[in-house]
């Protein structure tokens, strides 16, 4: 397995504003993320069972995969992607989480890399086949002018035809019931969300500067996305 960073314990933020949506992740929330976050908060809280997420990457993956603010790496081993892909590629700021996700696919040919997605990904330009960022971007700091960037970067890694997919929890243009409202307060006040400006119509038109091809839907305050580089 390839390794293009190590695994240090303790993280070294370059962009303490960027570092304070991933910081969160210690090995303690991971380990009650898959219960508490994927099977309770997706079903009960935001309204979109995480099998929606798991339909997608099994849609989406190609062979030379590429995850962004990997988690626990709970999607990766649901939809297989260890059979699906012959490279995966983890990037995430928080070494904790990377190390988890690596872990989830021991054993398969996995580049990891602890880097912030706002800059410029470490990889080489039309590389890869398929990029996700499920349940991401609702951590990155700025509005979605700012965290369109993030799709500049994926269009250069992929190859013209790969395919990108995501999910994020959205603050306004889709349905939230007052427990959400209270809830995504709570975790915007603690800096777990950083999505209290996003919006339905910013992130379409985000998409649709950079992308021909693409679909984006809902699924309560979820919104799903997938579509191909130019
Ligand atoms: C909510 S978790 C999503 C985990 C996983 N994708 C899932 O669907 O379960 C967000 C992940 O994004 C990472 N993260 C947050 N901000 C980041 C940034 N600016 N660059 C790279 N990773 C970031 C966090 O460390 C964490 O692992």
């Amino acid at each position: 397995m390839a390794q293009e960073t190590p695994h240090d314990a303790t993280p070294n933020p370059s962009q303490p504003d960027a570092y304070a949506g991933a910081a969160i992740y210690s090995k303690l929330l991971l380990a009650i993320y898959d219960l508490y976050v994927l099977r309770f908060s997706m079903s009960w809280i935001w309204r979109c069972p995480r099998r929606n997420i798991t339909a997608q990457y099994r849609r989406n993956v190609g062979d030379r995969h590429l995850d962004i603010g990997v988690g626990t790496g709970y999607f990766l081993k649901k939809a297989q992607v260890d059979k699906r892909s012959s490279e995966i590629h983890l990037l995430d700021l928080n070494p904790v989480p990377l190390a988890r996700a690596s872990r989830r696919v021991a054993g398969h040919p996995t580049k990891t890399y602890e880097a912030n997605a706002l800059e410029e990904f470490p990889i080489p330009e039309g590389s890869l086949d398929s990029v996700a960022m499920s349940l991401f971007l609702h951590c990155v700091p700025g509005d979605f002018t700012q965290k369109g960037v993030i799709f500049d970067h994926i269009n250069r890694v992929l190859r013209p035809g790969g395919r990108f997919f995501g999910t994020t929890v959205l603050a306004h243009g889709v349905p939230i019931t007052s427990q959400a409202r209270r809830l995504m307060a709570a975790y915007q006040g603690k800096g777990l969300f950083n999505n209290a400006g996003d919006s339905l119509s910013d992130l379409r038109n985000e998409l649709a500067k950079r992308f021909d091809d693409f679909t984006l839907t809902t699924r309560g305050c979820v919104a799903l996305f997938e579509g191909t580089a130019k």
